[in-house]
């Protein structure tokens, strides 16, 4: 009998079980002592929820718009680099569940499939996740191509220019494919379906970037490439330029400050993304979920702000909504899903979250997710506000 899924658990327990140690570690990692990564969680459960009650619950919808387009609810997968080692074919499977649900997908440049291979598997746009780095013609190839393949917003990460240290990554050899090590055979082989698909694929590199970019003929010179070429000199000057060289909707993902949203509105930015990149960044940043109200007070009213961090559940996605989010991400919570069922796994997160989401929507007396406001939640006082940002203690 297939195992009865009930919530994102499930399927985080069932991934565990499929997916190999070093790719299980990644996905579950922050940066240093994990701080920010375990916040962007444990805050959503500060927030509670109103309960209302006699109020007409019937023809509920939580369809919306990100970014002008439809989307069954406002919900988008987000880019996580490697995807296609936690299942084989990740980025493809991740794509058609999105599509099939009517949510919109995004391609992280270091993903195992290319743009070309999820292309070629998917009908609907998806959007392609830009890191910018030094090689300026592989990145206007890289935008060249998200171009051909018919992307329809391209999301520029602003928070990974240098990498912040996860330990985990470090202690087991993290690399794509796999590095053979009495270990890491140890475990693979304890991991049958994964292998078997593994091995049924020709995608087990980093799909972007083999043959795309100058010197980086095989993996193993991939994770020094990686290490020297993100551009640590990104500015807001060249985001404008890449924003220019796109010419259509852009995405700018990692903002965590209002300053920051002030300037991603000044270069003309379609949304941001309020981020700390999962947690696996600059560990000491507060939770997404923290710094989300400010952001939207500063400039929602001017640019759609989207959030991602800590969203495991319909309750997680309707608290960002009413906080002022118009969209959110789920990373980890669909990567769960991807390994332990492959694109059904993914089509079933989908299906928890967007239930998750109707039913709480109609206990807090809503039927309209455009309707869902800060009047639906019990937020704590100094939930968000309570910080000197000049480091005095008042
Ligand atoms: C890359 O985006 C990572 O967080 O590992």
């Amino acid at each position: 009998m297939p195992p009865v899924i009930t919530d994102i658990e499930d399927l985080h327990r069932l991934y565990r079980r499929r997916v190999p140690r070093m790719f299980y570690d990644y996905c579950q990692s922050g940066s240093w002592t994990e701080q920010t990564y375990r916040e962007n969680e444990t805050d959503f459960d500060l927030i509670r929820l109103r309960q209302r009650v006699a109020v007409d619950m019937e023809g509920r919808s939580v369809r919306s718009k990100m970014i002008g387009r439809e989307v069954a609810m406002p919900v988008a997968l987000a880019p996580v680099g490697l995807t296609g080692m936690q299942h084989a074919d990740g980025e493809i499977l991740a794509a058609k569940a999105a599509e099939a649900m009517g949510v919109p997908f995004t391609l992280s440049t270091m993903s195992i499939c290319s743009i070309e291979d999820v292309a070629r598997n998917t009908t609907a746009p998806f959007w392609f996740q830009l890191y910018v780095m030094r090689d300026e013609d592989f990145i206007d190839r890289l935008i060249e191509r998200a171009q051909a393949a018919g992307c329809d917003a391209l999301v520029i990460t602003l928070d990974l220019q240098i990498m912040g240290q996860r330990h985990k990554d470090l202690k087991n050899g993290l690399s794509a494919p796999p590095k053979l090590t009495p270990t890491s055979i140890a475990n693979m082989m304890t991991k049958v379906q994964w292998g078997l698909g593994m091995a049924q694929t020709k995608r087990r590199f980093f799909g972007n970037i083999i043959g795309h970019a100058k010197g980086v003929e095989d993996a193993s010179s991939l994770s020094s490439w990686t290490a020297e070429q993100f551009d640590p000199r990104l500015d807001w000057d060249k985001i404008r330029r890449l924003k220019e060289k796109w010419g259509g909707k852009v995405i700018l993902k990692g903002i965590l400050d209002a300053e920051d949203a002030r300037m991603a509105l000044a270069v003309g930015a379609d949304a941001i993304v309020v981020s700390n990149h999962g947690g696996r960044q600059l560990d000491g940043a507060l939770s997404s979920i923290r710094m989300l109200s400010e952001i939207v007070d500063a400039v929602g009213d001017q640019i759609e702000v989207h959030m991602d961090g800590g969203i495991r559940s319909g309750q997680d996605v309707l608290k960002a909504i009413a906080m002022g989010a118009k969209g959110t991400y789920i990373g980890r919570a669909f990567i769960y899903g991807l390994g332990a069922m492959g694109q059904a796994g993914v089509t079933r997160a989908l299906e928890v979250i967007r239930r998750e989401l109707d039913v709480t929507m109609a206990l807090c007396g809503e039927k309209d997710i455009h309707n869902v406001g800060r009047h639906n939640l019990l937020v704590p006082r100094g939930f968000s506000g309570e910080w000197d940002p000049r480091g005095r203690d008042g």
